[in-house]
C-alpha cells in the first residue's frame, strides 16, 4: 500500500514537473491556449475547487490550501477569465470567522467571476458536522453576484429551506444527490432500490465510466445498507457494465442497448 502511495506522489511530481517545464519552455499564454483548444470545446463552464479540505490538496497547495492565500486567488480567476471563453466560477469553504469569509468573498467578486458556491463548512468541520447556512447567509447578502449555496441537503424540502435560510439564488446538492437522485422529486423520494436500478440503467444508456459508476453504487449501499454484505461485495468486484446489468437484473436491457449500438 505504502509503495502504491508512494508511486502516485511521485507519478503527480513529475506531472507537475513537466507542466511546469511547459509553462518555463512555451510561456503560461500558450499553455492556455492550449487549455482552451482542449477544454472548452467540452465544458459549458470551469469551477475552481478552492473547498477540499484533504490533506493531498492541503499540503499540496490546492483546494481549501488557496483560502489563505487571496492574491493568488485573484491572479488563477482573473487569468482563467482573460483567457477561456467560457465562465469561470469558484467554489469556496468558510473561513474562521464570517466576516473573513465575506471579505474574500468580495475579493471574489471583484475578480468578475459570474457567481459564487459557498460550502458552509470550515477547513476542520467533518461532514457529520452541521453546515452554518447562517454564515452562507452573511456572503449572500454581501454579493451582487449569485450566491450558490452547498451543505446539508437531503430532502426535496431541503432545498427551500436552505434558500430561505440563506437567501442564496441557487443551491448545491452533493451527498443527498449521490445517496438518492430522486432528492430532485417534488413528489418525494423514491426507495433506494429503484434510483438503483435506474441509475445502472442510465449508466448503460449513456456507457458511464465503469469506475464512476461503482463508485456512486457504493455511496449508496454504505449510506443504505453495508459494503460487507453480498451486493456490495459484487459491485466491488464486477469489472463491466455488464457485470453490473446481470448484478442489478438487467441484462435484457443492456444486450439490447448493445444491440442497438453496433447497428
Ligand atoms: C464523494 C464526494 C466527492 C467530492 N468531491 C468534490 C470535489 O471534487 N470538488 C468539490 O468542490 N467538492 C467535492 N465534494 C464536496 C461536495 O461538493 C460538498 O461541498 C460537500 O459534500 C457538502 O455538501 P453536501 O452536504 O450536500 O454533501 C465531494 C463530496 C463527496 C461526498
Amino acid at each position: 500500500m505504502q509503495h502504491v502511495l508512494g508511486l502516485l506522489i511521485l507519478w503527480r511530481k513529475v506531472l507537475m514537473m513537466l507542466f511546469s517545464e511547459l509553462v518555463r519552455r512555451k510561456g503560461i499564454e500558450s499553455c492556455f491556449k492550449w487549455a482552451r483548444q482542449m477544454l472548452c470545446k467540452d465544458v459549458a463552464a470551469i469551477d475552481i475547487n478552492m473547498g477540499c479540505p484533504k490533506s493531498f490538496s492541503l499540503t499540496g497547495g490546492m483546494g481549501a490550501a488557496l483560502l489563505s492565500k487571496p492574491e493568488l486567488i485573484h491572479d488563477i480567476l482573473t487569468t482563467l477569465r482573460r483567457n477561456l471563453d467560457i465562465p469561470v466560477t469558484c467554489k469556496i469553504r468558510l473561513l474562521n470567522t464570517s466576516p473573513g469569509t465575506v471579505e474574500l468573498a468580495r475579493r471574489i467578486e471583484k475578480t468578475g467571476v459570474p457567481a459564487l458556491a459557498v460550502h458552509g463548512r470550515r477547513i476542520k468541520d467533518r461532514p457529520r458536522d452541521p453546515a452554518k447556512w447562517d454564515e452562507i447567509a452573511d456572503v449572500a447578502a454581501a454579493l451582487s453576484i449569485p450566491v450558490i449555496a452547498n451543505g446539508d441537503v437531503f430532502e426535496y424540502e431541503d432545498f427551500k429551506r436552505i434558500k430561505d435560510a440563506t437567501g442564496a439564488s441557487s443551491i448545491m446538492a452533493a451527498r443527498g444527490a449521490l445517496w438518492n437522485a430522486s432528492i430532485f422529486c417534488p413528489k418525494g423520494k423514491l426507495s433506494w432500490e429503484e434510483v438503483k436500478k435506474e441509475y445502472v440503467r442510465k449508466s448503460i444508456l449513456w456507457d458511464n465510466d465503469l469506475k464512476s459508476t461503482k463508485q456512486t453504487l457504493k455511496e449508496m449501499i454504505m449510506h443504505y445498507s453495508c459494503l460487507e454484505f453480498r451486493e456490495g461485495k459484487a459491485v466491488i468486484k464486477s469489472g463491466s457494465l455488464a457485470d453490473l446489468a446481470k448484478l442489478y437484473g438487467e441484462e435484457e436491457y443492456y444486450n439490447f442497448i448493445a444491440a442497438t449500438r453496433g447497428a
